[in-house]
C-alpha cells in the first residue's frame, strides 16, 4: 500500500473492492497434528477480538468531528465487515488445528471494555493499538508456519491488518491538525500501545514459547510497527513517514 493518505471516497472505493472476496473454503489440505495446542488457543483468542465493532459503525456516520463525511463512515463499515471475515477464516483456522473457539477471555474483555468506554478518536486509538499488535503476530506466526493453507490466510489477513493501519492513521492524522493534539496523541498512543503489547505478550506466551518465536522480536516488531504508525499520524514530513516505513518494511524479524 502507498504511503500517500487517501480520500474517504478513496478508503470506501477500497474497501469496496475488497468486501467481494467470498470466504475460503479451507479444507484439511495437511496433518497439522505437529504444531502445539497453544497455536489453536492463541487463534481462538484472536478470533473473539476480531468479532465485536457495531457501535464504532453508528458513532463514524453520525459526530460533530472534523474532516469526516457519509464515506467515512461507509468506509468504517466496511472495516468492521473486513474483522468480522478474519473472525470467520480464524475460526476455520482453529478447527482445522483441532482446537474450540472460546466466548470468553481477558484481554479480549480489556479491548472491548476500552472501546466502549470512551468516543470515537479513542476508540480508533485502541483499534490503531489491535491492528498494529495483530498484524506483527499473524506475521510472526504465519512464517514458522510450514507452506499451507492456514499459513496463507494468515499472510492474507496481515495484509487486510496492514491496510487497517493506513486507515486508522488517516482518521487519527485527521483529527490531530494542531501541535498540541500531535503532543496528546503521541502520549496516548504509546501509553496504549504499551498496554496493549504487555497483556497480549503474557496471554499469548505460551505459543510465543512453544513455536519459538522468541519475546525479542516481537517486541521489536511491535516497536517497528507503532513508530510507523505515529510517523504517519503526527508527521509533516513525506520523507520522515517513508523512512519509517522504510524501516519496517527491512525489519528482519
Ligand atoms: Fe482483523
Ligand atoms: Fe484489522
Amino acid at each position: 500500500m502507498s504511503i500517500a493518505h487517501r480520500t474517504w471516497q478513496e478508503w470506501e472505493d477500497f474497501f469496496m473492492q475488497r468486501s467481494r472476496r467470498s470466504l475460503p473454503a479451507l479444507e484439511q489440505d495437511r496433518d497439522y497434528s505437529a504444531l502445539p495446542d497453544s497455536l489453536a488457543r492463541s487463534l481462538a483468542i484472536f478470533q473473539l477480538g476480531e468479532s465485536g465493532g457495531g457501535t464504532i459503525v453508528a458513532q463514524s456516520f453520525c459526530n460533530s468531528l472534523p474532516g469526516l463525511n457519509n464515506h467515512f463512515g461507509t468506509s468504517m463499515a466496511y472495516f468492521v465487515e473486513e474483522e468480522h471475515r478474519h473472525a470467520n477464516i480464524l475460526a476455520i483456522c482453529v478447527r482445522l488445528l483441532g482446537g474450540t473457539l472460546i466466548r470468553s477471555n481477558w484481554t479480549a474483555h480489556l479491548f472491548v471494555f476500552a472501546r466502549r468506554l470512551i468516543g470515537l478518536r479513542l476508540k480508533v486509538v485502541v483499534l490503531l493499538a489491535a491492528e498494529v499488535v495483530g498484524l506483527c503476530y499473524y506475521h510472526l506466526l504465519a512464517v514458522r508456519l510450514p507452506p499451507s493453507r492456514l499459513r496463507d490466510q494468515l499472510l492474507e489477513i496481515v495484509e487486510d491488518e496492514r491496510a487497517h493501519l493506513y486507515f486508522h492513521c488517516d482518521f487519527l492524522r485527521s483529527q490531530t491538525r494542531t501541535r498540541w493534539r500531535k503532543r496528546v496523541f503521541v502520549m496516548v498512543w504509546r501509553t496504549v500501545m504499551a498496554s496493549a503489547a504487555l497483556v497480549v505478550a503474557i496471554d499469548h506466551r505460551h505459543a510465543i514459547r512453544d513455536l519459538d518465536i522468541g519475546f525479542r522480536p516481537v517486541l521489536a516488531r511491535w516497536r517497528s510497527y507503532s513508530r510507523l504508525a505515529e510517523m504517519l499520524v503526527v508527521s509533516d514530513s513525506a520523507r520522515d513517514c517513508e523512512h519509517a516505513r522504510e524501516i519496517q518494511a527491512n525489519s528482519s524479524v
